[in-house]
């Protein structure tokens, strides 16, 4: 059906039509951001795609790396935005097809997970998983921001503190159990970008604290780094003077929350970002040492045994010694892997086991595919609930 139109990496005859379908489709204030990352000579173009139908841009999108840590563990993963179809062309399958290219093209490259924010529902038609929660908004009246005491001082973030934002920001998704992170190239992109402005707050010339302001009509505060209640005050203070008169709205986080307790009004959110982890074989054998931690640290640790974990068309083996997890393994489909001693569970559930929320004692309370059986204990130890935190260009 879509004989004619052709998914690629986007080229420089692309740049226009991108930017206008963007423009058209996302927001005008997108557009800029999107021309900004295409004319970057660093950026890879493999990494965003177009459908083209002759030379007209009709559908579009594009990756980003990401730094992501799982317990102690580094990975490669990555970030996708710039999602958009012509609208004359809606509902032929383009962006569809576009994930299959960019699925391909992460494996390829080894990013084991992808982070998504945007459209309710849709992404779950194309493998993602509703698996990482947001936190509160946290709304700010300026009658509670306070002066900026003497000894502070708020500055514009500029493309020479990449390094600084990246180390603050890192210390604030210490807090959580999985953290994902803009490396030094989408800090760079941010920095440049017309749509934001980021302060640092120094003390004693020290950098302490720094945030991103979106100022939209209600204006938002992302990547709050702060480890002190008098450091982020000057913050808030900061960025108050940049949209005077305006409540701030803050996309809490974990590693800021306690120092916001009794400041603002806190809404519960009840989203997520949709995260993928295309495939659970690579994940689990690049996430073994902090599997094995966990098994160390259990009551389980002198165990020996090989696990089975069924996703039913496929299953997954390994085995486990003295603390140690080993290399795991796929293995044909098992339909009944509790009579064999192993657990299940559904595909489309286990980007929510790895990462999610509710680890696998909570997805077995809920969901009868998720199922532990006489491994139930070992599934606990190695899958507890874990909490994360995102960085994300866009306000989710
Ligand atoms: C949402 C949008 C990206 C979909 O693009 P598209 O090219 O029409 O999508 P596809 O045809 O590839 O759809 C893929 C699947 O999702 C389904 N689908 C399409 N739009 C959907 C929606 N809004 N909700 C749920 N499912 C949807 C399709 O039916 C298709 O299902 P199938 O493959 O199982 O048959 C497009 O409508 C758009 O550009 N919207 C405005 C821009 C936007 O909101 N961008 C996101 C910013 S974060």
């Amino acid at each position: 059906m879509n004989a004619e139109i052709i998914v690629r990496a986007a080229e420089d005859r692309d740049v226009d039509g991108i930017v206008g379908l963007v423009e058209d489709r996302i927001g005008e204030e997108d557009a800029p951001e999107a021309r900004l990352v295409l004319e970057d000579p660093g950026f890879d173009r493999t990494r965003w795609s177009v459908a083209v139908d002759g030379d007209r841009v009709v559908s579009t999108m594009a990756t980003f790396p990401m730094h992501i840590r799982f317990g102690s563990v580094a990975i490669p993963g990555s970030q996708i935005e710039f999602v958009a179809t012509d609208a004359d062309y809606e509902g032929r399958g383009l962006v569809r097809r576009q994930f299959d290219y960019h699925h391909a093209d992460l494996e390829h490259r080894g990013e084991l997970l992808q982070v998504i924010v945007g459209i309710t529902y849709f992404y779950r038609r194309l493998g993602y998983e509703y698996a990482l929660p947001l936190a509160d908004w946290r709304t700010i009246q300026p009658e509670e921001i306070t002066e900026l005491p003497d000894d502070r001082v708020v500055r514009p973030a500029t493309i020479d503190d990449i390094e600084t934002l990246v180390r603050l920001n890192a210390a604030t998704q210490q807090h959580a159990d999985v953290g994902v992170a803009f490396t030094p190239e989408l800090w760079h992109l941010v920095l440049t970008s017309p749509v934001y402005r980021t302060l640092i707050v120094e003390r004693a010339a020290e950098a302490v604290a720094c945030g991103r302001l979106y100022a939209d009509e209600e204006p938002y505060v992302l990547d709050l780094s702060a480890q002190n209640r008098d450091d982020l005050a000057a913050l808030l203070s900061g960025l108050a003077g940049l949209v005077p008169g305006k409540p701030l709205t803050i996309v809490d986080r974990l590693g800021t929350r306690p120092l916001l307790a009794d400041i603002g009004s806190a809404e519960k959110t009840g989203d997520a970002y949709y995260a993928r982890i295309g495939d659970p074989v690579a994940f689990l054998n690049a996430v073994r040492p902090e599997l094995s931690r966990r098994l160390t640290a259990s009551p389980l640790a002198s165990g020996t045994g090989r696990g089975l974990i069924s996703l039913y068309a496929a299953s997954i083996r390994f085995d486990y010694a003295d603390g140690v997890v080993g290399a795991f393994e796929w293995h044909p489909g098992e339909p009944a892997p509790i009579s064999k001693g192993g657990s299940g569970v559904a595909p489309d559930r286990v980007t929510s086991l790895l990462i999610g929320p509710l680890g696998f004692s909570g997805l077995a309370d809920r969901y009868p595919d998720v199922n532990g059986g006489k491994q139930a204990a070992l599934m606990e130890t190695l899958f507890p609930p874990m909490r994360s935190d995102v960085q994300s260009w866009v306000v989710p």
